[in-house]
């Protein structure tokens, strides 16, 4: 027995230890991309990641520094982590396409940090503000693969140990019997997804999602993880210079930074024995990124890392490039009934763990949800209620709160650009728009009533009540939760037997009634609940999505969300306060519940407070 193998024996010996999950339980996630986010200061040229600009494939000058400048923005959204694109540094050559490293997916060197985004300080700093905030930081990272390579002397260029002219610590599949590694880097452009090439003549044959098998006879594991992303350098994780090296990266940058947890970009080309080592040592909550329709493959994964991005659900609606719709849903198009056997699907497999699931309505590979639905402000809605009230953790994507960003094809314009006071000092406010607020109430709703986290209901499973062609209706906690497709216009009256309801609310019916705590709002009318005996039949505003909870269910908190969303900021809100106030608990309470939160509240006290 070698020396190696005695240390690899004892180490599989040692029993892994748990690894904490509890802090990610509930958390809702800003994501953004870092190049395109926020500057370090005001500057004159506001038009960067456009498409028609040409910019599109270029670095615009956003930092870590501008990251911590928008925290309370993001905060004052409602959510309590942040998602950020990798930071360590790029290679500093483009693609076959002329693409740059702006989006941070293209390492050369693991253990140091681009310069574009800043510096070592910079992401410690960024992380202890999080920290004060009562937020948590989730870092992207890429352990499938490097930069584009086309030559020896860009792989010299990379981090020792990834800089051997050797190749061997690169996947080199397909190449052919007495071709140098010098040879199979200069094989033909790589255009494919995954790079699939053909055993005998080099040349790019298959472009294949992971995890479809139908895609041609000859798919198979083998390929999705020793086939090349594109023209990315693949590593090869079986041999243990290139996996010790990873492994010890990801254990010190977590340690270096304080980071809370990481998302594992193309987690599905990565062997899953590798993935379950890496999970350990990164030592906390790793969420994954394997892109599949196949939910029997997609759960296998979760079997080595703590959370997975919910593909298989919004695949249904998200046009990936060079894939359909399956089952838009939000635009009158789709089916809740047939969407209902997915979710039904999903919940009966054998995920480890539904609450550690990352869900969301679109990301930075997708082409924006707003964009994809005409800007329809109602499929946006709907959406987002679903996806920030069923269980596991809402992701929202940078910019979605904007038009000036979501309505537009490039899905990664720059938000500043959309400021309308652009140039005027430093540091200019983001626009809170009226999708500001409507997040920022959905992450109120999510708090108040226990779904977000350190909440009583975050574990609560969703119970569906109705699956029809245009409404979807689920209990969670306390709540009642309706969508709908959107284009169905004004909806006739649904009605649902009360007891499917959750009994806080069915009890409601008898009390106080039922109202509708998402609409109801100064910019809209909000559902109207009736009552009775067996049933209680809602009639939705328009095909707004609705959240029903009982009158008397955590009134004052209400009034203080109200309050909260929009007192100051929103001057009309007042109006809706008071009316609020006065109609359903009365201005004292509302008065009392804000002199409460001003005496009593701590930033450890989640349960009651959204904006702390
Ligand atoms: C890349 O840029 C060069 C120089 O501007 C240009 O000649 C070439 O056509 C570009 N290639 C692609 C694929 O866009
Ligand atoms: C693993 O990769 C390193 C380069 O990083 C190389 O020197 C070594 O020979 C490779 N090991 C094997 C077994 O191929
Ligand atoms: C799987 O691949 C086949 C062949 O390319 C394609 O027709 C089919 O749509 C794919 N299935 C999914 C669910 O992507
Ligand atoms: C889904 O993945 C499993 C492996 O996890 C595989 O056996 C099955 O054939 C795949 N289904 C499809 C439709 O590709
Ligand atoms: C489900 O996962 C557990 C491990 O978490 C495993 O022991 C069990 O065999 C799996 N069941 C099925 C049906 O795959």
């Amino acid at each position: 027995m070698s020396l190696k193998t005695l240390l690899l024996a004892a180490a599989v010996l040692v029993a892994p230890a748990e690894i904490d999950v509890t802090p990610w339980y509930g958390r809702s996630i800003y994501f953004i991309v870092v190049d395109r986010f926020a500057k370090d200061f005001s500057d004159t040229d506001p038009q960067c990641g456009l498409v028609d600009d040409g910019t599109a494939k270029s670095w615009c000058g956003g930092t870590i520094k501008g990251i911590i400048r928008k925290l309370d923005y993001i905060k004052e959204m409602g959510f309590d982590a942040i998602w950020i694109t990798p930071i360590v540094k790029q290679t500093d050559w483009t693609d076959n396409y002329n693409g740059t490293a702006y989006h941070g997916y293209w390492a050369q060197d693991f253990n140091d940090i681009d310069p574009h985004f800043g510096t070592k300080d910079d992401v410690k700093r960024l992380s202890a503000e999080c920290k004060k905030r009562g937020m948590l930081y989730m870092q992207d990272i890429v352990a499938n693969h490097v930069g584009p390579l086309h030559d020896l002397t860009q792989v010299s260029r990379l981090a020792a140990p990834l800089n051997d002219p050797s190749g061997r610590q690169f996947n080199t599949y397909g190449i052919q019997p007495g071709m140098s590694f010098e040879d199979y880097l200069k094989m033909p452009p790589r255009e494919a997804y995954v790079n699939i090439p053909d055993p005998y003549t080099g040349k790019i044959k298959y472009s294949c999602w992971t995890g479809n098998y139908s895609c041609f006879p000859e798919y198979s594991e083998e390929i999705i993880e020793k086939g090349w992303f594109g023209d990315l350098g693949d590593l090869n994780h079986w041999n243990e210079t290139v996996a010790e090296y990873l492994l010890d990266w990801i254990a010190r940058m977590q340690k270096d930074y304080d980071i809370d947890g990481f998302r594992l970009d193309t987690a599905g080309y990565i062997p899953q024995s590798f993935l379950s080592r890496f999970q350990q040592a990164a030592g906390v909550y790793m969420i994954g990124e394997v892109v599949t329709y196949n939910i029997s493959y997609h759960q296998s994964y979760q079997h080595h890392l703590l959370g997975m991005l919910n593909f298989p659900i919004a695949l249904q609606w998200t046009p990936f490039p060079e894939n359909e719709m399956s089952n838009d849903v939000w635009n009158s198009v789709g089916s809740f009934n047939k969407f209902n056997e997915l979710m039904d699907l999903q919940l009966k497999s054998n995920y480890t763990d539904f609450d550690l699931l990352g869900n969301f309505i679109d990301n930075h590979d997708t082409t924006r949800f707003a964009y994809s639905h005409k800007n329809d402000q109602i499929a946006l809605e709907n959406a987002l209620t679903f996806v920030f009230m069923m269980p596991g953790l809402p992701i929202l994507y940078y910019g979605t709160e904007n038009p000036g960003v979501s309505a537009h094809l490039e899905e990664r314009r720059s938000m500043w650009m959309t400021m309308p006071q652009f140039g005027r000092g430093d540091p200019e406010p983001f626009e809170k728009t009226r999708l500001f607020y409507f997040i920022q109430r959905l992450n109120g709703i999510r708090k108040l009533w226990g779904l977000g986290h350190g909440g009583d209901a975050v574990h609560h499973p969703l119970k569906v009540v109705l699956a029809s062609k245009h409404i979807y209706a689920f209990a969670r906690g306390n709540l009642l939760v309706m969508v709908t497709d959107g284009g169905s216009g004004t909806t006739a009256p649904t009605c649902i037997d009360r007891q499917d309801l959750p009994s806080r609310l069915d009890a409601g019916c008898d009390s106080e009634g039922i109202h509708d705590v998402l609409g109801g709002t100064n910019y809209r009318k909000g559902a109207v609940a009736e009552c009775f005996p067996l049933r209680v039949c809602v009639q939705l505003d328009g095909s707004h999505p609705a959240i029903l909870a009982a009158r008397d269910d955590r009134p004052s908190q209400v009034g203080f969300m109200v309050a909260a969303l929009f007192g100051d900021e929103f001057p009309e809100g007042r109006n809706s306060l008071i009316a609020l106030g006065v109609g359903s608990f009365g201005v004292a309470a509302t008065i009392l519940s804000f002199w409460a939160h001003n005496k009593y509240s701590n930033s450890d006290h989640e349960g009651f407070l959204l904006t702390h």
